[in-house]
């Protein structure tokens, strides 16, 4: 029962489609309708602006990090920290409350990751943008901050942990498909600011 809970309301807490919320209520705009058509904080930086995409990105990582805590509201185990993340990553991408259409989840795994391994975040957050510095492409430094995340925590022995960054790396690479063939054909948008 507890964890039918627990497991309902990650989805839930991923599924708050920030992106959405933020462009429809201070910008009047539906940010799926612009630039990549991703509901995240890139696509929101792209069309509404730097402190809307700022807003949005640190929503989509507290989603992970605050769903990683759930568990800890009933005792369970470390693992169920895991699992609520990796559920709140699904209702990320998969949001009830933006039909099924949301994000690329990069942000809310990134928070997931601090919740459980911040160290681990600190590694990943350094990853990115030293990425991001080099190729200036956004979607690039997202995977290659996904693959780094997860030999790093082949690493650390921790096999829950691990099972888990598989995932989610593999939803990450997965939600890129796009971004892949934009990089492969020369098309895809490089960041100006950086
Ligand atoms: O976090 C998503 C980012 O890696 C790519 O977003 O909008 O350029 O497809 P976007």
């Amino acid at each position: 029962m507890i964890t039918a809970i627990i497991i309902i309301s990650a989805y839930i807490l991923g599924s708050i489609p920030s992106g959405l919320i933020i462009g429809k209520v201070f910008y009047k705009t539906d940010i799926r309708e612009h630039g990549s058509g991703n509901l995240g904080g890139t696509n929101t930086f792209r069309t509404l602006g730097i402190k809307a995409g700022l807003i949005v990105t640190i929503m989509d990582i507290i989603k992970g990090t605050v769903a990683t805590q759930i568990p800890n509201l009933f005792d369970f185990s470390e693992i169920y920290m895991l699992l609520a993340g990796v559920i709140a990553v699904v209702g990320h991408m998969y949001p009830i409350f933006a039909n099924f259409r949301g994000g690329k989840a990069v942000a809310t795994s990134g928070g997931v990751i601090l919740g459980y391994a911040p160290l681990l975040f600190i590694v990943a957050l350094t990853v990115f943008f030293l990425c991001l510095y080099l190729t200036k492409y956004v979607s690039l430094s997202s995977m290659l901050t996904a693959l780094i995340a997860l030999i790093y925590s082949l690493f650390t022995g921790d096999i829950p942990l691990i099972i888990v960054m598989g995932a989610l790396s593999t939803f990450v690479f997965y939600r890129h498909r796009a971004n892949i063939m934009r990089i492969r054909n020369k098309t895809e948008p490089k960041i100006k600011w950086l």
